[in-house]
């Protein structure tokens, strides 16, 4: 069933347990993601991103199927708009169902980004929508989520005053598209912000963390665990496989099968492990 983020995020929090977020790009992710749900009993966020709408070329067809997933799915899913720049793209989400946004304003300067967070809010919460947020971009070429870069305990509490979010994106070590497990998460500045922040905290970047990484921030107090490019590699190699294995293969849906079995697997995996106390 389709659900608001806030209600899945408070129940986790409450639990101290993390909330899995997966990206689809196109239809099988949503359909291996729903599966692994299903198959664990757990909710979870199934989200689109504004590059994923690019890829496409317009936000409904990928938005209406994964949303029809998500309904008739018998465990909680939640729909969720993807670093969104774009405010007109968070207008065209509302309206196709989406139950929660991510407006990224970090790119903005500081004064805007609060402006414009809050208006985003107002908008959305008036149409019972939950909204992610994340503060200024501070530096490196991957902007707020860089190896190097950390959100200070008290702007991000500052910031969610401000701004009026259900949920805020921090910047404590990980860093996005990573294709190695390698990165370190500061644990004592999670477990810091979570102490600051009234709202639940969202990890970005999450492919690059190790499942004890994981685990461990989740323990420190992170609660929504964004994870897309471990899945997508996962994908591409079972295709890659499937592909090598019969050179005269031309069905498509001989190699997107096994990939969507692969996905559904490890996505399953991985909520069960976010789920652990
Ligand atoms: O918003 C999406 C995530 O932050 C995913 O990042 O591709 O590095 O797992 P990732
Ligand atoms: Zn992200």
């Amino acid at each position: 069933m389709l659900v608001p983020l806030r209600e899945s995020l408070e129940q986790a929090r409450a639990a101290d347990r993390g909330l899995a977020a997966y990206n689809v790009v196109h239809l099988e992710h949503a359909e291996a993601l729903v599966g692994a749900a299903e198959d664990t009993g757990l909710p979870v966020v199934l989200q689109v991103s504004e590059n994923a709408v690019r890829f496409h070329g317009s936000l409904a067809p990928i938005a209406l199927a994964t949303r029809t997933l998500a309904e008739r799915a018998t465990v909680p899913v939640v729909l969720h708009l993807d670093h969104a720049v774009s405010v007109d793209l968070v207008h065209e989400a509302l309206d196709l169902g989406f139950t929660s946004v991510m407006f990224d304003g970090s790119r903005l300067d500081d004064a805007t980004n609060r402006s414009t967070t809050r208006e985003v809010v107002a908008r959305c919460h008036d149409r019972g929508v939950d909204v992610e947020a994340e503060l200024g971009e501070i530096g490196g070429k991957d902007g707020v989520h860089a190896p190097g870069v950390r959100t200070r305990p008290e702007d991000a509490r500052q910031f969610a005053l401000d701004t009026g979010v259900d949920a805020l994106a921090v910047a404590v070590g990980s860093s996005h598209a990573m294709t190695e497990r390698t990165a370190a998460l500061d644990l004592e500045l999670v477990a810091a912000i979570r102490e600051a922040v009234p709202v639940p905290l969202v990890l970005h970047g999450s492919s690059g963390v190790p499942d004890e990484g994981l685990v461990a921030a989740v323990r420190a107090g992170m609660t929504k665990v964004n994870i897309a490019t471990h899945l997508s590699s996962v994908f591409t190699a079972e295709v890659r496989r499937a592909l090598a294995a019969d050179p005269d293969l031309v069905d498509s849906r001989k190699y997107l099968a096994p990939a969507r079995a692969a996905v559904r697997a490890e996505a399953a995996r991985l909520l069960e492990l976010l789920a652990l106390r």
